[in-house]
């Protein structure tokens, strides 16, 4: 068969343009109502998506006045929506610097046996710097040290997730057995940063394990998701950045001993879809008049880990001098990266920069008719840029509604999107295969420490 694209619904605020919380088209309900979230990953099921994704951070952005966010915690949130949906994949964001492995290996198994075998963690070190102050308040952990921590942190959730074998619970109520001991293990786990014992206190999930995502982009944050991530999330402006992104990621998977192909690349695209160019650009100035500069440079600055942009007026070209150097930033180094290869090539002023980034916060933003859409799509995919995309429609619900309804039929017309689920698990979706286990090695001999609780 032909190969097909991928595609998530990356769901964030009620789209994903700055000012899109304020458009008469945006939902009007809450963004602290479920309904919202359960709406749209019903829309996503319909369209075919393999998933829904949700981003998270670890404080209040300093831009509250002006920028409303997804607030409900993602993971509590994948609960809602698997109750609600029965197909689409679910991603959510959760923290490798701010949590304990064994907490989440346990959330995470739970949403998948809840969804029955649709979860997917999004695994972040967590870049921005006043989320420590939240946790201790001892200062951010430097970008080495959340990726030497996350390392561990992988390995630890990886045993917890494999310290069950499938066929550990028997639940034979005539013979008294539920379960296995013998199927279980402890893990005993003893290195830098964690000691855990294990096994995990709930059975093996449906997948095996949550189908693993992974976003970071440094040097480091590639050699992770190399290692790790079944799907991998970027931003770029350009193709051929997208380009070399994916070359380097592909080999460093193979390097790490993966089978490339079940490393998914998905860049993010941000389509303003209309009946007409001239139309989808014209709503693209529309909304992007609806947003106020200050705002931009505050959040630039939060890229920046807090680099002070106050004094740039807001007309002059920029230059590369006017920001620091990218590699003594301790945020988000990678798209520090993408913001000033656009300086480089393009030399915006700084309005011009903020309303680039408006757009989608450095991901690729486009306006254009659903034809030209499916294009710019297939074109990357043919083009080794993409193995499908992260979908962040500037307007929610409606830009997606026009994504599912003009683009997706035009992409499944061309055989380059699924007709129909042929599976209900994500791994299925996203045509990964199953993790090995440890108790499939017939000569393994599982140890079960632990007392004997009860509650
Ligand atoms: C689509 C996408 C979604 C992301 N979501 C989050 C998020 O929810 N929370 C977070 O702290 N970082 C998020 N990140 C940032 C990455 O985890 C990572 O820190 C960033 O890409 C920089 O990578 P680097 O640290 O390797 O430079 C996201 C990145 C991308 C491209």
């Amino acid at each position: 068969m032909r190969r097909q694209l991928h595609l998530n619904l990356f769901i964030h605020s009620r789209g994903h343009h700055e000012a899109s919380w304020r458009h008469p088209s945006a939902s009007p309900l809450p963004l602290t109502d479920i309904r919202y979230y359960q709406d749209l990953a019903q829309r996503a099921e319909a369209a075919l998506f393999d998933s829904v994704f949700l981003a998270d951070q670890l404080a209040l952005g300093g831009d509250v006045a002006q920028a409303p966010r997804t607030w409900l915690e993602p993971i509590t949130v994948l609960a809602a929506l698997a109750v609600a949906t029965s197909r689409v994949g679910l991603i959510a964001t959760a923290s490798t610097t701010y949590t304990e492995p064994f907490n989440l290996a346990r959330q995470f198994a739970s949403i998948d046996h809840i969804s029955q075998g649709r979860a997917a963690w999004n695994i972040v070190t967590s870049w921005l710097a006043i989320a420590a102050e939240n946790f201790g308040g001892t200062g951010q952990v430097s970008h080495a040290d959340r990726y030497a921590r996350g390392e561990e942190f992988m390995e630890v959730v990886k045993a917890l997730w494999d310290s069950w074998a499938a066929d550990a619970v028997v639940d034979d109520r005539a013979a008294g057995i539920y379960a296995r001991a013998d199927r279980i293990r402890s893990i005993n786990h003893r290195g830098d940063f964690y000691r855990v014992l294990g096994p995990l206190n709930l059975p093996r999930c449906p997948q095996g394990r949550p189908v693993l995502v992974q976003a970071g982009s440094s040097d480091t944050g590639r050699r992770f998701a190399a290692r790790h991530a079944d799907a991998v999330f970027t931003a770029h402006m350009a193709k051929e950045t997208a380009r070399a992104f994916y070359a380097d990621l592909k080999t460093l998977a193979a390097a790490e001993g993966r089978v490339p192909e079940e490393v998914l690349i998905l860049p993010g695209l941000s389509p303003m879809i209309a009946e007409t160019e001239t139309a989808a650009q014209r709503l693209a100035r529309e909304i992007n008049e609806l947003t106020d500069p200050e705002v931009g440079r505050k959040r630039l600055s939060g890229r920046f880990g807090g680099h002070d942009f106050s004094h740039l007026p807001l007309d002059r070209p920029l230059s590369v001098a006017d920001f620091p150097d990218p590699g003594a930033v301790e945020a988000a180094r990678s798209r520090t990266e993408v913001i000033l290869n656009l300086v480089r090539r393009d030399k915006p002023t700084l309005r011009q920069l903020l309303g680039y980034l408006a757009g989608a916060r450095g991901h690729f933003v486009t306006a254009g008719t659903p034809e030209q859409i499916a294009d710019l799509i297939e074109d990357w995919f043919t083009d080794g840029a993409a193995d499908g995309f992260n979908i962040m429609p500037p307007l929610l619900p409606a830009q997606f509604d026009l994504f599912s309804a003009e683009v997706v039929p035009i992409l499944q017309r061309r055989g380059l999107f699924r007709t129909a689920y042929t599976g209900t698990m994500l791994r299925e979706h996203y045509g990964l295969r199953w993790p090995t286990s440890v108790f499939d090695d017939p000569d393994f001999k599982p140890e079960l420490r632990g007392a004997v609780a009860g509650i």
